[in-house]
């Protein structure tokens, strides 16, 4: 499995859910490949921002390997599921979409969690206190979609 996790500035919710699945992937003993990147170019090359690294380490994950990237058409080809975190980072993924295939590879993360129902992580980038709700809302998608794939 080849898994990556799409938000808007891959420096506030996809950082945390590469960083969450990395480390249930590895204390599993998968040989899964887990990336991140986000649909916009802001912050192209910077660090998860202090708030997510705060909150990945107080859940004893280091997530300051991680430098933010954009997400581009080529994604389709490397990996098998690309995880939205947001409605709006869904259809801008979308968007980009060559064909059925690549369509097909499209989900929302929380469906994994809450199946059909389209939540979206919100975004805590304006929002201080919003770190650990994403958290533990990541935290819970990861593991559904861990069980979902090794059953
Ligand atoms: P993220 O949060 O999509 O979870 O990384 C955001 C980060 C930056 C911005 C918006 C959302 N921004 O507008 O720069």
């Amino acid at each position: 499995m080849r898994i990556l996790m799409v938000c808007l500035g891959n420096i506030c919710r996809s950082p945390m859910a590469e960083g969450i699945l990395k480390t249930k992937v590895e204390e599993k003993g998968l040989d899964w490949l887990v990336d991140s990147a986000g649909t916009g170019s802001w912050h192209i090359g910077e660090l998860p921002d202090p708030r997510s690294i705060a909150e990945a380490n107080r859940n004893g994950i280091d997530i300051t390997d991680q430098r933010a990237r954009q997400f581009g058409r080529s994604d389709f080809d490397k990996f098998d599921l690309i995880l939205a975190m947001d409605h709006s980072n869904y259809q801008d993924i979308l968007r980009l979409a060559a064909n059925g295939e690549h369509k097909e590879k499209v989900a929302m993360i929380m469906n994994f969690a809450n199946p059909g129902k389209n939540i979206s992580v919100p975004d805590p980038y304006w929002d201080d206190d919003g770190f650990n709700q994403v958290f533990q809302m990541l935290e819970e998608a990861c593991e559904r979609l861990i069980e979902k794939h090794i059953k």
